[in-house]
């Protein structure tokens, strides 16, 4: 990282803030940080700070900034072919819709861009499963309370969270939720008019909240007594955060549909939805598509990731490293029982409860230090794969001497 004076860089910020302000949007609110190179668990700043990166832009540089062979299979691709459209064949599309079904429980899979594209894919599936079969009453989605499933109209009609309804009302019908780990209510529910259940394994927007086994094994049951599909959307708990492909592969429940997107590119947007050939088939030539959705860009992006991910055993050093992590938060636990209320998650999806979590955030963001906070209690943390056990002891120091009111 190149260093260059302070006093001129600072106003690289201050311009940068001002010109957001002003061209931007307001709907991410005030950006006071701007980052220009990363690397591994590291991001800098034009001023060359670094911060430590424990959030990995939300569960999506799994293998960490700028991973080397990322790069170069970009790198590669851009100098052969941008985008034809899904007009033509594309090698890398095929490639990796191949690993993708030799690795998890899928037999196809359907490319898109982003996460709440792979979700209303998915949802418009699971619809079109019902009508093919000649159900057409069949269209309701039942979705968990505090989930989250994205911002379009239709995974925002799925999300159940009221606030985030506000200002989009009517959704769309035949969208209900209930509450989680709450078997009764959904025998209650799902009946002759369901088509799908969506569930996160682990409910990532609502702090961190993984599903119990159990819990998902009776939904499966109450799924395949009524003839309703059961989507998991693993976009933020898959591509290997637990410590297996995806989280659902703990409770032993194979869904009918996944939703994946966040860290299958590292970073270069794309989603993608997997199922099996009978469920498939109903997405008829011409009943759904995207121009852009598994771009030669974007599958050379998720081919590398994959690979990497793969032959170097990441989903184990994930499973080392949150052994490492959690121990760790245990013994601050031990050392503040009254400040730290709760430690949740699995593999790198981490959760850490307070009474408030915001003061915590900012104290780590002012010790350069990424997290995010949820709902105002949980420090959530989603840190790429290769962060190293040094790098999350500093993370721990942190919040020990936080807590301990050395601020
Ligand atoms: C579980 C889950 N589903 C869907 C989405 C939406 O993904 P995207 O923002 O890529 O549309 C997110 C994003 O945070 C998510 O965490």
């Amino acid at each position: 990282m190149t260093g260059t004076g302070t006093l001129e860089m600072n106003s690289i910020s201050d311009h940068l803030r001002a010109e957001a302000l002003d061209y931007l949007t307001p709907n991410y609110g005030e950006r006071n940080l701007c980052f220009v190179e990363g690397e591994g668990s590291w991001l800098f700043t034009p001023e060359g700070e670094k911060y430590l990166d424990m959030l990995g832009g939300i569960a999506v540089c799994c293998l960490g900034h700028c991973h080397p062979e990322v790069v170069q299979a970009l790198q590669e691709q851009a100098k052969k072919l941008f985008h034809v459209s899904n007009l033509f064949l594309m090698e890398p599309q095929i490639q990796l819709a191949k690993i993708l079904v030799e690795k998890t429980f899928a037999d196809q899979v359907f490319f898109c861009n982003s996460g709440a594209e792979a979700n209303e894919a998915a949802l418009k599936l699971a619809k079109k499963v019902a009508q093919d079969r000649g159900e057409t009453t069949r269209f309701e989605v039942i979705s968990l309370i505090d989930s989250f499933h994205g911002r379009t109209i239709a995974t925002l009609s799925s999300t159940g969270q009221n606030k985030l309804h506000e200002g989009f009302k009517p959704l769309i019908p035949g969208f209900s939720y209930v509450a989680a780990h709450d078997v009764q209510e959904v025998s209650e529910r799902v009946n002759e008019k369901t088509c799908a259940v969506i569930i996160e394994p682990i409910q990532g927007e609502a702090g961190v909240r993984p599903l119990s086994a159990e819990y998902l094994r009776l939904i499966r049951e109450i799924c395949d007594e009524r003839g309703v599909l059961l989507i998991f959307d693993e976009i933020q708990s898959g591509m290997g955060r637990t410590g297996k492909f995806f989280a659902h592969e703990w409770s032993g429940v194979t869904p009918d549909i996944v939703t994946i997107a966040k860290g299958l590119g590292n970073g270069f947007p794309i989603g993608a939805v997997l199922s099996s050939k009978a469920i498939m088939k109903h997405l008829t030539p011409g009943s759904h598509g995207s121009t852009f959705g598994g771009n030669p860009l974007a599958c050379a992006s998720a081919l590398a990731t994959l690979q990497v991910l793969f032959e170097e055993n990441y989903m184990e050093r994930v499973s080392h490293l949150s052994s490492f992590l959690f121990e760790k938060i245990k013994e601050l636990k031990k050392k503040y029982p009254r400040r730290i209320k709760d430690i949740r998650g699995m593999g790198l999806m981490i959760g850490i409860e307070f009474d408030d979590a915001t003061e915590i955030h900012k104290a780590l963001m002012n010790r350069k230090i990424i997290t995010n906070c949820v709902r105002g209690k949980t420090i959530r943390l989603l840190p790429p794969y290769v962060v190293t056990e040094d790098e999350i002891s500093i993370l721990i120091d942190a919040i020990a001497s936080i807590l301990d009111g050395e601020d």
